[in-house]
């Protein structure tokens, strides 16, 4: 099978380098491409942050990273020498010219006389973006070269700081020069929803509002906040996991289907569901709560408030989705760790109230999968009937998320990427719900470690007479 490489010679540019993002997922992230013969033979990664290090240090930090973070079956130990050699390492803080004409001299040094492609990834806070665009803008017209950007979320902090900070972006960037990043849209189940629905006109004639009873989207984790206690404090959970990663799950489960697969009009129509999301005015429609031991970790507010669950009740004010009870939770330090959207049918008028709804299930995690779960009458038994399919990525070819979207951006498949309209829609949505929770004063449920989160989760869904559906993990 003929893979998709990246053709044209390139430098990419890791702002942050040294920190947990890079660690964590950028650097196993690059080694996989190489690792699938993915990367031209010209290349070199130049990493950047304030931290000193020395070229060989670096090195062995990104080797560390890749040893401890990469299946240990998947460790090439030629590819890995290999990869080794293209690093390099320049040390600079965000926002100084000088350190900026260093880095123009590394870029050069790096490549010299060849006509390469630069790709930087900004793994830094987005406090930073304008400073490094500024930067690297000055860079471009220094070499005269080409730049594009991935941005990693949270773009902003609301819908005002999203908008000023893409314009001030903008200043420097043409706007199609940049990738703006959700690392669930790099997810292969994720990936395969629109097409799903795109090309399947019986999946596609079931995801209508008439026929739906609600739709739950549930994203559950055992970790606390880890190393990011201090980023997670500001931020909440609501804004953390839900303003990107669930919101465009829901936008992908009920945008209408464009005409064309074409990525303006993909957007188009996502942008038309998230804008038109809405919450219950009376009580917000939220539930939150916070772990047990929260306040006891490092760099937390002994009296933080923050969020670490949120179970949300909204609807879509769009005809299509009249009346259509929308669940999201996500929570942090819960029993089990699982991602899954359940959108569940209306049943007959006078269908016994025992009898279970049919149900479309996706998972995204542990398992990668679709199931549809039919109602069926065996002899005198009512059963339920299950119609399964592995949405996993199998094969050489499968790649971690994040090393998705480094190769969608090089090959510019703009569908792995959020418009900035998207964003916007959804801190709209998201500065709404937190608007009402400064007035409503909702109540914030402390949960044990290691459970399931607060009990009034349930009842959101019991407003509406529903339960929210545990898929077995
Ligand atoms: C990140 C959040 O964007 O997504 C983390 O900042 C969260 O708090 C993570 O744990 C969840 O991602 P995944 O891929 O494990 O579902």
């Amino acid at each position: 099978m003929n893979l998709n490489k990246i053709q044209t010679p390139f430098n990419f540019l890791l702002f942050g380098a040294s920190g947990d993002l890079a660690q964590l997922k950028l650097f196993p992230a690059l080694y996989h491409l190489a690792l699938q013969k993915r990367l031209p033979k010209h290349y070199a990664i130049i990493g950047y942050s304030r931290s000193a290090f020395e070229s060989e240090t670096f090195s062995r930090h990104v080797e560390e990273s890749i040893r401890k973070h990469v299946e240990k079956e998947l460790i090439d130990e030629t590819v890995l020498t290999d990869f080794l050699q293209h690093l390099h390492y320049q040390q600079g803080s965000y926002d100084h010219e000088k350190d900026y004409e260093r880095l123009s001299e590394k870029i050069v040094s790096c490549h010299a006389g060849e006509k390469v492609y630069n790709l930087a990834f900004l793994a830094t806070p987005s406090s930073t973006f304008e400073s490094i665009a500024k930067g690297l803008n000055h860079i471009r017209q220094k070499l005269g070269c080409d730049i594009e950007l991935m941005l990693e979320k949270p773009f902003g902090h609301d819908r005002k700081s999203a908008g000023e900070l893409f314009h001030s972006i903008t200043n420097h960037f043409d706007k199609k020069n940049l990738y703006l990043i959700d690392h669930y849209l790099g997810k292969p189940p994720v990936k395969s929803i629109f097409p799903l629905r795109y090309n399947n006109a019986i999946l596609n004639l079931m995801l209508q509002g008439q026929s739906i009873s609600n739709i739950q989207i549930s994203a559950l984790e055992t970790l606390g906040t880890e190393d990011r206690a201090g980023y997670f404090d500001r931020v909440g959970i609501i804004k953390d996991m839900i303003q990107s990663h669930l919101l465009q799950v829901l936008a992908l489960f009920t945008m209408s289907m464009p005409l064309r697969r074409e990525v303006k009009s993909i957007r188009r129509e996502k942008g038309d569901v998230l804008s038109a999301l809405r919450y219950p005015k009376d009580e917000c429609g939220v539930v939150l709560g916070q772990y047990e031991s929260y306040t006891r970790e490092k760099e937390v507010e002994k009296d933080s408030k923050t969020p670490t669950f949120a179970a949300l009740r909204c609807f879509i004010d769009l005809t299509q989705w009249y009346k259509v009870p929308i669940y999201i939770r996500s929570g942090k330090k819960l029993s089990h760790k699982h991602t899954y959207v359940v959108v569940e049918f209306k049943k007959p008028p006078y269908a016994p109230k025992e009898i279970q709804p049919n149900r479309l299930i996706i998972e995204l995690y542990p398992e990668e999968r679709i199931q549809i779960q039919l109602i069926n009458e065996m002899g005198e038994r009512i059963t339920q009937s299950y119609a399964e399919n592995s949405l996993a990525c199998v094969g050489d070819e499968c790649l971690p998320d994040y090393a998705c979207l480094i190769l969608d951006a090089f090959l510019r498949r703009y569908e792995s990427f959020l418009s900035i309209d998207e964003i916007l829609a959804s801190w709209y949505f998201v500065d709404s719900i937190h608007k009402c929770l400064d007035q409503q004063q909702i109540p914030l449920v402390i949960y044990k470690d290691g459970t399931d989160g607060p009990e009034a989760q349930h009842e959101l869904t019991k407003m509406d007479g529903v339960e929210w559906y545990e898929v077995e993990g």
